[in-house]
């Protein structure tokens, strides 16, 4: 009797820390990467896909039902009220973001926000002050750095392998709004906001720069364009991506940038230059950036992820290729396969997603993310310089400083 007391005992004790183990998630917004969220979650091996919520209650079902999710709402409230929801991930369109991830946090849930943080700095403000309120963990999907290549450099360059950066500069170039019948909601500045490629990849490329050279951007000077006016836009809705082709479509005036130059510097007196577009023929992700220091250089690009440039200027210049046995202590955590093996962007988001839910599941009092991880501060961040460089651009192009 006292045997078998014992093994319940045991068995109620295993499952008890196999339940509080496990952490639920739900995710709004099921469209382009908002399965790709799930996708880097589940791999954690400890996270449940409770439910998923749609715009209507068919998309929400239909969707939980595609991702293997527990259940699938009509509404993100009823996702938010859901108790075995302990984490919102937010890929909703833009203009959704601040409603979504306030809601959240003022249910004390954990929330995993899709970048831009917010339609506005205005907005990603009071995320921020309400993020510090609600005392939960928060993360901007800027996963990018989630790459361990990204992660090498930073390190080499925190450790003083190219000497202090002189010189940012780079590009973030997409073709899939080339033509006049692409349309996706990012250029109707009521759902995407007042900046288009710079808000949707510009502020990737802002935040890898302030991220592997640890400097913030302080001014900017901007030009930006719009090299098409008008566009097919679908009548119905459609996921990011898969505009061209449908047939119901209204002629619309666009007015937000779709081509921006950029010029920068950073706090150290550095200086810096980018170009975003997604109107630039046979460029499909293409994110390039490279750090001039003061002895050496170092260089990545995305579409060649698993390859980082060495620059010098007295012995030859190296590639390093991605292999966890090459790379500097920090970046190899972000490694899963030997030498060889190409690592990818689904694994750069997935890194990002495992230090996120690490730290969730230390519990209270969370320690601080790793810097792999964007906070809601670094959201914040991107706002203010991609307003900074919209304000700089309706000025004619004047040096702007991003606001403090
Ligand atoms: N981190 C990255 O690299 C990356 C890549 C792509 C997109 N994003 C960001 O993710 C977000 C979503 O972009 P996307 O490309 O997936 O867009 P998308 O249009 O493909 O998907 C958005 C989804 O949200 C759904 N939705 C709309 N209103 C909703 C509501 N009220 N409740 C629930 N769902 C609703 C839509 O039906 C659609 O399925 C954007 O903020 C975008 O900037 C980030």
């Amino acid at each position: 009797m006292k045997h078998a007391w014992r093994v319940l005992c045991a068995v109620i004790a295993v499952i008890g820390v196999w339940v509080v183990a496990r952490i639920g998630m739900g995710l709004v917004g099921a469209g382009f990467v908002g399965p790709h969220h799930v996708d880097a979650v589940r791999r954690l091996g400890f996270v449940d896909v409770i439910a998923v919520a749609g715009s209507s209650d068919a998309s929400g079902q239909q969707k939980a039902q595609a991702l293997g999710a527990r259940r699938g709402y009509g509404s993100y409230r009823a996702l938010i009220d859901d108790p075995e929801v302990q984490v919102v991930h937010n890929a909703t369109p833009n203009y959704l973001h601040a409603e979504v991830t306030l809601a959240a946090l003022a249910a004390g849930k954990h929330v995993v926000s899709d970048k831009p943080l917010a339609r506005t700095a205005a907005e990603a403000k009071r995320l921020v002050a309400a993020a510090r309120d609600a005392g939960v963990v928060t993360a901007v999907t800027f996963n990018y750095r989630g790459n361990p290549l990204v992660q090498h450099a930073r390190q080499a360059i925190a450790d003083g392998q190219i000497g202090p950066p002189r010189f940012v500069h780079g590009y973030y170039l997409q073709d899939w709004l080339i033509n006049d019948t692409d349309y996706s909601w990012r250029l109707d500045p009521e759902k995407g906001g007042a900046s288009s490629a710079l808000g949707d990849i510009g502020s990737h490329w802002c935040d890898l720069a302030q991220h592997l050279t640890g400097l913030r951007i302080t001014e900017v000077l901007g030009d930006i364009t719009t090299s098409l006016p008008t566009r097919k836009k679908p009548r119905g809705s459609v996921d990011a991506f898969s505009a061209a082709g449908v047939a119901e479509v209204d002629e619309v005036a666009i007015a937000v940038e779709d081509l921006a130059s950029v010029l920068v510097r950073f706090e150290n007196g550095a200086k810096g230059t980018f170009s975003v577009g997604q109107v630039c023929a046979g460029h499909k992700n293409d994110l390039v950036i490279e750090v001039c220091g003061t002895s050496s250089s170092v260089g990545w690009r995305q579409e060649h992820q698993n390859e980082l440039w060495f620059g010098h200027r007295n012995r030859p210049n190296e590639s390093l290729q991605k292999d966890p046995s090459l790379l500097l202590a920090a970046a190899r955590p972000y490694a899963h396969l030997p030498g060889g093996h190409q690592e990818s962007w689904a694994d750069a988001f997935c890194n990002v997603m495992r230090d996120v839910y690490a730290v969730i599941a230390s519990g209270p009092p969370y320690r601080q993310l790793t810097p792999a991880v964007a906070t809601f501060e670094d959201g914040y961040r991107a706002n203010r310089i991609v307003e900074a460089i919209l304000e700089s651009a309706g000025r004619g192009g004047i040096w702007t400083k991003v606001a403090e």
